[in-house]
């Protein structure tokens, strides 16, 4: 059998995905039980940390530990990673020893080298174009919380960028409509865009791009990588801030995300983190739940 990995949406089918949110909520009751369930023991998995983290780094090692297996966090401070190994090389020697991979990176073509070359599932914990873990316990906690996302509307405001990305695959493979607002010369990856036309559309006002919507989303303005351009960024981004305001031009019921980490009063205003339209922490605890699901997808295989 061929090795599954999972570096965008789209290597899963809806179905797959679907069946894997679902999962997601299971797990997290059996956890919320105090049942144990340890289908990974003696298992490993390697964290590739080339960009910080707190969410991604402590749900992936807390999942793995509940899961009954182990974690091992290597930075490219102290790898041999940091030091120009060959990610040819390194997915080679490290898939040898472990059972499955995770890596935030920059270049998305980096975790597709190393899929590449490793004998075990990889895991895209991030990268400059795509964030699709964060979209899984997206996904999850729109079920729990409005059911079934499919013919919704979804509205992303802000940058066009790795999650941004990521939201215009869940719209194909989820089936709902996105509505886009960024400022002139930060839209999402065009040929995205362009593919994916059917469900996408694109606004430069954060009021147009909120009509008809049933969760809006935001991001930070600079990214990791971007840190040099935060000034500027908070210029051009001047007007697209995600306020109470602008939630009430939604629909009477829409949810409002964020990944997190959040900027109060950049892209989304003290007030609106902490009304109650928003579930960004319900958000952020999905990643374990989602992650574990994820994990039993690739890892435990049926009837083992
Ligand atoms: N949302 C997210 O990926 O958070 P971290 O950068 O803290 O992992
Ligand atoms: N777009 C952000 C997401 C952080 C979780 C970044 O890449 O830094």
């Amino acid at each position: 059998m061929t090795t599954r990995h999972f570096l965008t949406l789209l290597d899963l089918t809806p179905d797959e995905l679907k069946k894997l949110i679902r999962r997601a909520v299971e797990l997290k009751q059996i956890r919320n039980n105090g049942e144990v369930y340890e289908p990974l023991s003696n298992q490993v998995m390697a964290m590739i940390f080339e960009k910080s983290s707190t969410r991604t780094r402590v749900s992936f090692e807390a999942g793995m530990a509940q899961l009954g297996g182990h974690a091992l966090f290597l930075s490219s401070r102290d790898t041999q990673l940091g030091r120009g190994e060959p990610t040819e090389d390194s997915a080679k020697v490290i898939s040898s020893m472990c059972d499955v991979v995770m890596i935030r990176t920059f270049e998305h073509e980096i975790v597709e080298t190393f899929a590449a070359h490793s004998r075990v599932p990889v895991i895209n914990a991030l990268t400059d174009d795509y964030h699709p873990c964060q979209l899984l316990a997206d996904m999850q906690t729109f079920l729990e919380h409005r059911g079934d996302i499919k013919g919704k509307t979804v509205s992303w405001i802000g940058d066009g960028n790795n999650m941004c990305n990521s939201y215009i695959n869940a719209a194909r493979q989820f089936d709902f409509k996105l509505q886009v607002a960024c400022p002139e010369g930060f839209d999402p990856n065009p040929e995205l865009v362009a593919a994916n036309s059917d469900r996408v559309t694109l606004f430069r006002t954060p009021e147009e791009a909120v009509h008809g919507s049933d969760l809006v989303v935001t991001d930070v303005w600079a990214s990791m990588g971007q840190e040099d351009e935060q000034k500027q960024r908070e210029r051009e981004f001047k007007g697209y801030q995600v306020t109470t305001e602008l939630m009430d031009l939604a629909n009477p019921d829409a949810l409002f995300m964020h990944c997190l980490p959040a900027h109060r009063g950049e892209e989304v205003s003290a007030e609106m983190m902490d009304d109650p339209r928003s579930v960004v922490f319900d958000e952020a605890e999905n990643r374990l739940h989602a992650q574990k699901a994820l994990l039993e997808f690739l890892l435990v295989k049926p009837g083992v």
